[in-house]
């Protein structure tokens, strides 16, 4: 398996392993982080699973999730993971995850991880638009991708189903150039800033 890491002042973002797994289902289980979440693991056995099966994934190959743990530095602690969706099609749009566990919320972890994220896509893979799709109701998410700039490109109504029911889901975007003029204001936000 080849080494990937994404690294921060006070985060690194690495690969999955299988000793994560009972941290990672400990967190995706409890309800206020699985609500707007598609993803919901059954049981220990299919993190475990997932982790096994990111092992080999290179990233960029279309049609697969690269899966992250995000890990504070100084001690190694798990605490949240974050994905990048590549989709079938080369010149598709990659599309952005993220959940915390609850007691790390409110640092600026997620806001530094996606700003990770952005930036390995837009500097080292050269991609063309990023994009993120969010429940409405999920302010806490919504706040994430604004902070970041991303623009809001469309609110679909009832247009995902989700837990046995229709929800809405809004689409969030960056573009190239847009990273290019945020790029400044986003280090300040993100590594001067603290994390
Ligand atoms: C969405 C989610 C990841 C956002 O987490 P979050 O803790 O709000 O986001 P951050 O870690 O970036 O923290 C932002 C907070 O840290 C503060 N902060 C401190 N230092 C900061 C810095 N250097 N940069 C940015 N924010 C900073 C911000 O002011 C903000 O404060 P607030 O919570 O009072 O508004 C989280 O709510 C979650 O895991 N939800 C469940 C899973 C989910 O729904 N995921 C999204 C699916 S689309």
């Amino acid at each position: 398996m080849a080494d990937f890491t994404l690294t921060a002042r006070q985060i690194v973002l690495r690969r999955m392993q299988a000793a994560d797994a009972p941290v990672l289902y400990a967190y995706r289980s409890l309800p206020e982080v699985a609500r707007y979440q598609d993803w919901l693991p059954h049981d220990i056995d299919e993190v475990q699973g997932l982790s096994r099966s990111q092992a080999d994934v290179e990233p960029g190959t279309p049609g697969t999730w690269l899966q992250l743990i995000i890990v504070r530095r100084e001690d190694g602690e798990v605490v949240g993971d974050c994905g990048i969706l590549f989709p079938d099609g080369a010149r598709a749009s990659p599309e952005l995850g993220i959940a915390l566990r609850p007691d790390h919320r409110s640092r600026g972890y997620a806001t530094c991880a996606t700003r990770l994220m952005l930036a390995y896509l837009f500097d080292a893979r050269k991609v063309h638009r990023v994009v993120a799709r969010t429940d409405p109701r999920n302010l806490p998410s919504i706040t994430v991708l604004q902070r970041l700039g991303m623009r809001q490109e469309a609110h679909l109504r009832r247009s995902h189903w989700h837990r046995d029911q229709w929800v809405d889901d809004m689409i969030f975007a960056m573009l190239a150039e847009e990273w290019e003029r945020e790029r400044k204001r986003l280090q300040a936000h993100c590594e001067n800033g603290g994390v």
